[in-house]
């Protein structure tokens, strides 16, 4: 039989690992047929409920599921690791300033590159799905010099599918039709969702819209801010989009992106479209088997150079805030 994909998972008793687990068994990651460990990582304090997911797992009965691991030590959970996902991250408190947070989160996404660096398998594949995402990544890619920066992405594929969703409710087409749309920059209000390259059943998607004024001032922040209006509509922040969304980036990854269709990745800018090489940005990108390509040479409008702009100057500001703070 197969030998099992080992599956490390962080924030394992959270709630986006209440939904992403169970996509995870189902094979909804690395495909129907191929067996997976699990290897979740907790805090201490919440051991007792991991156990509880665990148990939950095991009454899934699921034919998939080889072995379940849990540890509150990244260097056990992440021990011969293919692929990890980082789901687990501290939320800004209450009083916290955005470097309260970064340290914050430092704390957590240093230790843990360095215990994937030290353990994972040599195939390792890291997606980070906790915020602020691109900069742990950041973080965790630092902490890990032994593994190959393009091993490391986070998540931009549920602004991505927010997208689709919005693009198609406004055409009335199906998401099915709808290829090429990217969303770039942060995973926050300033990102840039992108239909300017995009094609609804073959045709430009801006001449099936035909509204400018729709695509950037009602699209783009109904997609960059969806997340707050999530947040206030059910009282927690999206979860089983969010694991949903993780699990698409990862089987996209590893499976590879659709023909003439591309993905939205968090991944390390190799210096295309002026954006500063070694940051982590939203970017279009096709993928196979594990690995990505950045789309390249897209025309940018003058709106949508100055949206890759502000974006961008965010990320830079994350990361020179994490520099300062020795995390970089
Ligand atoms: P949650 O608070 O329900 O779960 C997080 C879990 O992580 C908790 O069980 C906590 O104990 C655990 N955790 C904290 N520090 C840890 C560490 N050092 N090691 C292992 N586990 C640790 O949060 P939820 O809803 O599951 O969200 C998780 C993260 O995902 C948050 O940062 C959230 O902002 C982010 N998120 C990202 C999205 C994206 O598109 N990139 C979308 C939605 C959420």
């Amino acid at each position: 039989s197969q030998a099992p994909v080992k599956v490390a998972v962080t924030g394992g008793a959270g709630h986006i690992a209440y939904s992403l687990l169970f996509r995870i068994i189902q094979g909804q990651l690395v495909g129907p047929d191929t067996p997976v460990e699990l290897r979740l990582l907790e805090i201490a304090p919440a051991m007792k409920a991991l156990e509880g997911v665990a148990m939950e797992i095991d009454d899934c009965a699921s034919p998939l599921v080889s072995n379940i691991v849990m540890s509150d030590d990244p260097n056990v959970a992440f021990d011969g690791a293919n692929i990890c996902l980082l789901v687990g991250a501290r939320p800004r408190g209450k009083g916290m300033n955005r470097s309260d947070l970064l340290a914050a989160n430092g704390a957590i996404f240093a230790p843990q590159g360095q215990a994937i660096n030290d353990h994972a398998a040599d195939d390792v594949r890291i997606l980070v799905t906790g915020n602020p995402a691109n900069t742990n990544t950041l973080i965790a890619r630092t902490h890990a010099p032994d593994v190959p920066a393009t091993r490391f992405t986070s998540l931009m594929r549920l602004d991505h599918n927010r997208a689709l969703s919005q693009l198609a409710k406004k055409t009335g087409a199906a998401v099915t039709d709808i290829r090429k749309l990217a969303v770039w920059g942060n995973h926050s209000d300033t990102q840039y969702p992108d239909i300017t390259h995009a094609t609804i059943a073959g045709r430009p998607a801006v001449e099936v819209v035909n509204d400018t004024n729709w695509m950037e001032n009602e699209f783009i922040p109904t997609v960059a801010k969806r997340g707050g209006a999530i947040i206030d509509a059910r009282g927690a922040s999206s979860a089983t989009s969010a694991a949903n969304a993780t699990a698409d980036h990862m089987h996209d990854l590893l499976v590879g992106s659709p023909a003439g269709d591309w993905v939205t990745m968090g991944v390390t800018s190799d210096g295309s479209y002026g954006i500063p090489e070694g940051l982590i940005c939203g970017m279009p990108c096709t993928t196979s088997n594990g690995e990505y390509e950045i789309v390249q040479g897209l025309e940018f409008s003058a709106f949508g150079k100055a949206k890759l702009a502000a974006t961008i100057a965010e990320l830079e500001n994350e990361r020179q805030a994490v520099h300062e703070l020795g995390l970089v």
